[in-house]
């Protein structure tokens, strides 16, 4: 079938509409940033205004929102799936293991999906949604700033298989983190760069407790601080501590500059600076912030590219927990 991307590309506005009537079997369509210009210019603000909002009550939630992305990501590509909840005949992918319990955010997700209905109903999807509100989230915490690529449609369903398969675990040695990221079309460098996310948000202690009581590249007085809230003997696993403890909801280049001190909060994130391949660019990050928001902006942006479904693909979900 005759469609080719490159007109789609050059004159998107104008022919996206006949671009999606006539090429119904396209799956190369390219995302991008003017996508709701036309079709709802109130979109961009009323994500801005909402998180702006939500991170006034609760600066954590832009952390949340990052990590519900980077999940939804990475399974079947950045499809809204992670939003979809359990029903008696379905089971999605929020009871897998680095979701339940854990991941959180979709209050938020509903209460923008709510106001975007209401002024351009059946438009903007879910999977959008939460890639617009996890750039406003990083520049409202004071992170770097990005051109949101758009035009993703949600998917109709989910799958908890991959999630428990894709989404690398906190106790993964480099050699599986590259790997993790290279099987989503992602580099050992975007890898890198990826993880200095986890400059906010928090961790429950189940996650770090093995770190802390028995490894040795750990800082003492770090371990010893984070012991006292995440006891030994299998209590308190869902106790919190923040994942930069310098600054725990700033985003800045302090993760980089952690990992160099031995203060990484999980083995995955200490694998990044302990003599391996991963060091060089975990200094460069520490001693050179805007290094890391040029590279952390263009490597948000092909995860956020990663397998989007386009055209007719999927659907516009209109509540963000369950297919139409
Ligand atoms: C490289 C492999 C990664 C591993 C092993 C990993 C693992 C984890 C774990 C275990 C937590 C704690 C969750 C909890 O206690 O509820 C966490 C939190 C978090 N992760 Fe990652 N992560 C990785 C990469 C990423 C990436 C690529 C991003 C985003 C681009 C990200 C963003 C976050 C954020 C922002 C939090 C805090 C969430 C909150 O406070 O609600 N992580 N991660
Ligand atoms: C589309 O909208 C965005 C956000 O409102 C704006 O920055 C951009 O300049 C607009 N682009 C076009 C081509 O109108
Ligand atoms: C977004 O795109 C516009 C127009 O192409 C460009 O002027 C601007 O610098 C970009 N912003 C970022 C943060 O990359
Ligand atoms: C630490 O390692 C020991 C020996 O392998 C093990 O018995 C213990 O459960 C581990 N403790 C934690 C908190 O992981």
């Amino acid at each position: 079938m005759g469609c080719s991307t490159r007109t789609v590309k050059k004159s998107w506005v104008s022919l996206s509409l006949v671009a999606s009537i006539l090429c119904w079997s396209a799956v190369s369509a390219q995302l991008t940033p003017n996508f709701y210009n036309k079709t709802c210019p109130q979109a961009l603000p009323i994500v801005k205004a909402a998180i702006t909002q939500a991170l006034s009550q609760e600066a954590r939630m832009g952390a949340s929102l990052l990590r519900l992305h980077f999940h939804d990501c990475f399974v079947n590509g950045c499809d809204g799936s992670i939003l979809l909840d359990d029903t008696t005949t379905f089971r999605g992918e929020k009871s897998a293991g680095a979701n339940a319990n854990s991941a959180r955010g979709f209050e938020v997700i509903d209460n923008i999906k709510t106001q975007i209905e209401k002024v351009c109903s059946g438009v903007v999807s879910c999977a959008d949604i939460l890639a617009l509100a996890t750039r406003d989230s990083v520049v409202e915490l004071g992170g770097p700033s990005w051109n949101v690529t758009l035009g993703r449609r949600d998917s109709r369903t989910a799958s908890l298989s991959g999630a428990n398969t894709n989404l690398p675990g906190p106790t993964s040695s480099l050699t599986s983190l590259i790997s993790a990221f290279q099987a989503q079309g992602l580099s050992a460098k975007d890898m890198i760069a990826l993880s200095g996310a986890h400059t906010i948000g928090q961790s429950r202690c189940q996650f770090f407790r093995s770190r802390i009581y028995n490894e040795s590249n750990i800082d003492k007085a770090f371990a010893a601080s984070l012991q006292k809230n995440c006891p030994f003997n299998g209590a308190g696993d869902s106790n919190l501590a923040p994942l930069d403890s310098t600054t725990a909801n700033g985003f800045d280049n302090n993760y980089y500059k952690n990992l160099r001190s031995q203060k990484g909060v999980f083995h995955s994130d200490q694998e990044l600076f302990n003599g391996g391949s991963a060091d060089a660019q975990v200094t460069t990050y520490s001693t050179d912030q805007q290094a890391f928001f040029t590279d952390f902006a263009a490597s948000m942006v092909r995860m956020g590219n990663i397998k989007p479904l386009t055209g007719t693909q999927g659907e516009i979900r209109k509540n963000c927990r369950r297919i139409n």
